[in-house]
């Protein structure tokens, strides 16, 4: 194998067996809330989290010129599938959920179920960087914090721009490194906590997507909601350490707490950025 694909094969290893793990599982349920695990859009601070990661949802659906109902969606590393549920039951949309985590996987199933949306949502096993969908199946490609795992992005927007259709939309958001990071050392912790050299940028995501065709459908930079999260998420652990008791060991909330630290570190220091990045396929 080459060493790319080594590296690729190695960090689809690292996310599966960490997102599978009772820590990871337990901490994005009782902390997070069950649904939503992504950088959530603040109106004040000290919002729950839940409401604010739902308010992303709605915000990307709302950016999207497609969503109409039937439209089909692929969401690429969908977790417990909160934006699904979401989209099949505030637009009608048909869902196909993509995850590498068969823990996540079955909340997912569980709660689509208990929903009564499971004729809209099908839940697959598998990596966002070899889909197995045909060329031009989805209308709308959608992903949430989920590609910073990835140790080769080019492949996974690749596969995204061959599945969605042409005059359809890709729409994500990520934690990623800003612009102007000229050494990527600075960012070392940050990576170290999700075992990957490296994050996206605007500028990568920016030049890939245009060189596999796409053009920008209204990306917007909202870095400052990075920081708003990592801080809350940081101060909810630290109020709510004990609800964790039992369920989540402490050695993780201490990796948890240290983590999030240099999260908000680097967001401080300009290091970081995160956003919606939309995009149309031309041809
Ligand atoms: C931060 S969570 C976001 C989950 C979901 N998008 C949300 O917003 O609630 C990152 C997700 O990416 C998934 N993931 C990581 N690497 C993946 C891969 N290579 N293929 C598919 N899913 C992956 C994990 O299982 C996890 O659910």
């Amino acid at each position: 194998m080459a060493g790319e694909a080594r590296a690729a094969a190695k960090a689809v290893e690292t996310a599966e067996a960490y997102y599978d793990s009772h820590d990871a599982d337990s901490f994005y349920a009782i902390i997070w809330g069950g649904e939503d695990i992504h950088v959530g859009l603040y109106e004040h601070p000290d919002e729950p989290i839940a409401t604010a990661s739902r308010r992303t949802v709605a915000h990307m659906a709302s950016r999207l010129s497609g969503l109409t109902p039937g439209a089909r969606v692929l969401d690429l590393g969908a977790g417990y599938g909160g934006a699904a549920r979401y989209l099949a039951r505030e637009h009608g949309a048909q869902v196909t959920c993509l995850n590498l985590s068969e823990v996540e996987n079955a909340r997912n199933r569980t709660l689509t179920r208990e929903q009564g949306l499971e004729d809209r949502i099908t839940v697959d096993h598998g990596a966002f960087e070899d889909l197995a969908y045909p060329d031009a199946s989805f209308d709308i490609v959608w992903s949430q914090d989920a590609f910073l795992h990835s140790a080769d992005r080019k492949r996974v927007l690749a596969g995204a721009a061959r599945v969605v259709r042409p005059g359809g939309e890709l729409i994500f958001t990520d934690p990623m490194q800003a612009d102007t990071v000229a050494d990527p050392a600075a960012l070392k912790p940050v990576y170290e906590r999700i075992h990957l050299s490296s994050l996206g940028s605007f500028a990568f995501y920016r030049a890939q997507l245009q060189a596999l065709g796409l053009e920008d459908a209204g990306s917007q930079d909202m870095t400052g909601q990075l920081r708003n999260h990592y801080a809350r998420v940081r101060a909810e652990l630290l109020d709510r350490r004990d609800a964790l008791k039992g369920e989540v060991s402490d050695a993780y909330v201490a990796r948890m707490l240290e983590g999030l630290a240099h999260w908000v570190n680097a967001a401080d220091q300009g290091l970081l950025a995160w956003g919606v990045i939309h995009y149309r396929k031309t041809r």
